[in-house]
């Protein structure tokens, strides 16, 4: 995996990081920025639940890393007065790991599991009954004295996170009854979030300065507080702690982060497909090998950006680069795009 400031998700073995992470997240609907109709709609199926006295349906987020799934998960926690546990698809290895999570849960509940794409199938299985009926299914012993076993759990809501919905087994897509998909945020939203972090960080920074930020953030929040605090220890060591215009730009300059939020491995992936391939269209395959980078990692943390750009379309043949990537790139489209240029 390559190593960039907005690739990784929180760092566990470094408690700054979580520490950061956790801090600046919002804890209710109202001081969570952006992502106004999902808001909505789960504002209304936290109320509906809440007069019912129900658990509330089973909900899977989607969409690119770092837009705010877990955060969001503790808002609805939060905002239900339930409790949260969090876990991840890779975390859970055996059925048992499942069965003990799930009944040590108590009525009410929410059980975040992350990368949910990535759970096995055999517990996939496991889970589908327990999302539908609130039963846990298990086998005690092997072979012909093999009994089945059939628990109450109690009554739960699972809050599933995938940066692909399509990587989901369709059974299990099915058992959820709210399906979201996160959206980039826009640079207004970003930097809103910026001058909220700064404050709680209590760093001074000016307007213009988040308006930089914003612009450079991937109108991704994870991203946006990275850069906050790259941009505060510039500052703290080259200034006066005060971010401002000037900190600001210095501080991009030196992390190869472009005006419109591009860094390294976005600018080569561009370059890859105009200079060695005329622009495309060429597979995602080739594209990894080009770059030494696994497919999962081009697709889910690379391409969502340069996509909501325009930077580079998704063709059936291929991925493409567009005119805009040439031109920010400063290189001559290859294939004539005028009808001027056309004619000559
Ligand atoms: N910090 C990270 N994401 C946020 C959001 N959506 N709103 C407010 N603060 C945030």
């Amino acid at each position: 995996m390559i190593d960039r400031i907005m690739l990784t998700t929180a760092d566990p073995e470094d408690p700054g990081e979580i520490e950061l992470e956790v801090g600046l997240r919002p804890k209710d609907f109202d001081s969570y920025i952006g992502q106004r109709r999902l808001k909505q709609n789960l504002r209304l199926a936290i109320a509906a639940a809440k007069k019912r006295s129900d658990p509330l349906d089973h909900i899977l987020l989607y969409g690119p890393p770092g837009l705010g799934k877990t955060t969001m998960a503790s808002v609805i926690a939060n905002e239900m007065g339930a409790q949260i546990r969090i876990t991840s698809g890779p975390a859970i290895e055996r059925a048992g790991d499942l069965a003990s999570l799930l009944t040590n849960l108590q009525d009410g509940d929410i059980l975040f599991i992350d990368e949910i794409h990535r759970l096995h199938r055999v517990i996939e299985e496991v889970l589908y009954s327990a999302m539908e009926d609130f039963k846990l299914d298990i086998m005690l012993g092997k072979g012909p004295s093999a009994r089945s076993l059939r628990l109450d759990l109690p009554k739960f809501t699972i809050i599933g996170a995938t940066t692909r919905t399509g990587a989901l087994a369709a059974p299990l897509r099915d058992r959820f009854g709210m399906i979201h998909r996160l959206e980039f945020y826009t640079a207004s939203e970003i930097e809103q979030i910026i001058i909220r972090s700064a404050k709680i960080l209590g760093v001074g920074i000016d307007k213009k300065a988040a308006s930089i930020l914003a612009q450079r953030a991937r109108l991704t929040p994870r991203v946006a507080n990275r850069l906050l605090k790259r941009v505060r220890d510039y500052a703290d060591v080259n200034g006066d702690g005060i971010i401002d215009v000037e900190l600001s730009s210095k501080a991009l300059d030196l992390l190869e982060i472009d005006e419109l939020g591009l860094d390294v491995s976005d600018r080569l992936l561009l370059s890859a497909v105009i200079d060695n391939y005329g622009g495309g269209p060429v597979g995602v395959e080739t594209i990894a090998a080009l770059m030494a980078e696994e497919r999962t990692t081009i697709e889910d943390f690379i391409e969502p950006y340069l996509l909501q750009l325009g930077l580079l379309e998704r063709t059936p043949r291929g991925r493409k680069a567009t005119h805009k990537a040439y031109l920010h790139l400063g290189k001559k489209p290859a294939i004539p795009t005028t009808e001027h240029n056309t004619l000559l």
